[in-house]
């Protein structure tokens, strides 16, 4: 076997052979295959694609190359995780876990930092004071026995195929491919354990997969994948046409999380949040969907949901008062209100560009190393859908970062757009596909 007749075959379309692809990927791990023979194969895929068995031996080749874990046999109950591919605003974790939490079943997450625009739930979890999440396995496990979940930093030693990888992947175009983000996804979740995995996968103009047939085509190779190992999973095809939610940033979007357990919660960002959380159930065998997605909202109106998030915090070394006083999360040292210089109806806010006023901002990372302003980031007062009228505000702009806010206050005028009439409303959940 050579790396050269593995990447001549995949270049020519054909299809590779298990024993190929496990060859390849542990050969470029230990540094046996040099960069530019796996860049080259990566580009041949990304060109020629994966059938779903190519595609799971590379999940399953990236899921040997590091440590795997088996939650639901240290705790003794079924352990459900959730997965987002990423998009603007999004703090459903923070929701629907600790309803799934608050309706008895176990979600030992490990999540990641952010990659680009806004922080991960990682670095937004951060934003509480105190708050730990370099958990020691036997803290993962004993938080989550006790809080019902536990939200930990993936550690290097979780699929360390994939970080190699996705930084040729990065530096070569080789992105956006379906059966090489399938496979990233793919090997962290399997790796992890979990006996059933919801993902969220977004669709538009904020998220990786633009248009809705590229995110099916994700949802399913995702779907087939977690099959091909014995697991359960579905997937929720969500509208990432606009920013989710009213906040974008770290310590912003913790409160509009916290506030959304309290019974204050936008629409799309209540749609989202529960049909996760109703599906997470569903998996761990809790009833009907029907059934499921009352046990969630009764969950959440109760008040149990943010009761668990509060738990899991002070296990986690968190300072549970800034559930309370807001102000323990930082205070922005500049505000810049910015209003409607027309009348309109708000027809669209450019989602992308959100997270490029917000990453302006400071509240993502510019540098892979980069440092993260918690306090940065936006507050919407108005969203698509709503009626201004010049002089109203139409956000809140915050930062403790040496950036330039006037700039930024131009980029956010900008991402709006308006219109005579009220536009079509975009339902949130855009499609659930269960395997
Ligand atoms: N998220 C990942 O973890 N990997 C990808 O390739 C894309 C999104």
């Amino acid at each position: 076997m050579t790396a050269y007749d593995i990447i001549m075959k995949k270049r020519r379309g054909s299809e590779l052979f298990q024993e190929e692809i496990e060859w390849i990927t542990s050969g470029f791990v230990s540094g046996d295959i040099p960069d530019y023979q796996m860049s080259a194969l990566l580009m041949a895929i990304c060109f020629n694609g994966m059938t779903s068995e190519e595609t799971s031996a590379l999940t399953t080749a990236m899921i040997n190359s590091g440590d795997t874990y088996s939650p639901s046999k240290e705790l003794g109950r079924i352990c459900i995780d959730k997965h987002s591919t990423g998009g603007i605003g999004d703090k459903t974790t923070l929701i629907a876990v600790p309803i799934c939490a608050a309706c008895g079943i176990y979600v030992p997450k490990m999540s990641g930092r952010g990659l680009g625009h806004t922080g991960g739930t990682i670095d937004k979890l951060e934003a509480i004071p105190g708050l730990r999440t370099s958990l020691t396995h036997n803290e993962f496990i004993s938080v989550t026995r006790e809080a019902g979940f536990a939200i930990s930093g993936q550690t290097g030693s979780l699929v360390p195929a994939d970080k190699k990888i996705y930084a040729l992947r990065n530096a070569t175009a080789t992105v956006d491919s379906i059966p090489l983000i399938c496979s990233s996804i793919m090997s962290k979740k399997l790796a992890t354990g979990a006996d059933g995995i919801v993902l969220d996968v977004k669709v538009g103009d904020g998220a990786f997969m633009k248009n809705y047939a590229d995110a099916e085509k994700l949802a399913e190779a995702m779907i087939r994948v977690a099959g091909l190992s014995g697991k359960k999973c579905t997937a929720v095809l969500t509208n990432m046409e606009k920013p989710l939610g009213m906040a974008v940033g770290n310590a912003v979007e913790v409160v509009e999380a916290i506030e959304a357990l309290k019974g204050n919660c936008p629409d799309d960002l209540y749609d989202i949040s529960v049909t996760l959380a109703s599906e997470m159930l569903f998996l761990a065998g809790l009833g009907s969907p029907e059934r499921c997605r009352e046990l969630a909202t009764d969950a959440l109106s109760s008040g149990r949901a943010l009761k668990a998030f509060e738990k899991m915090s002070e296990l986690q070394g968190g300072n549970s008062k800034a559930f309370y006083d807001y102000s323990l999360l930082g205070v922005p040292t500049h505000t810049r209100e910015v209003v409607s210089d027309i009348d309109g109806y708000i027809s669209g806010i450019s989602c992308e560009k959100t997270g490029l006023v917000s990453l302006a901002l400071g509240a993502g990372r510019k540098t892979k190393d980069g440092n993260i302003d918690p306090t940065a980031g936006i507050i919407f007062n108005k969203t698509v859908g709503d009626f201004v009228k010049k002089g109203e505000t139409l956000g809140r702009l915050v930062t403790s970062s040496d950036c330039d806010i006037d700039a930024a206050e131009k980029d956010f005028i900008g991402l709006f757009r308006f219109s005579e009439t009220a536009p079509e409303k975009i339902p949130a959940v855009i499609k659930i596909i269960r395997s």
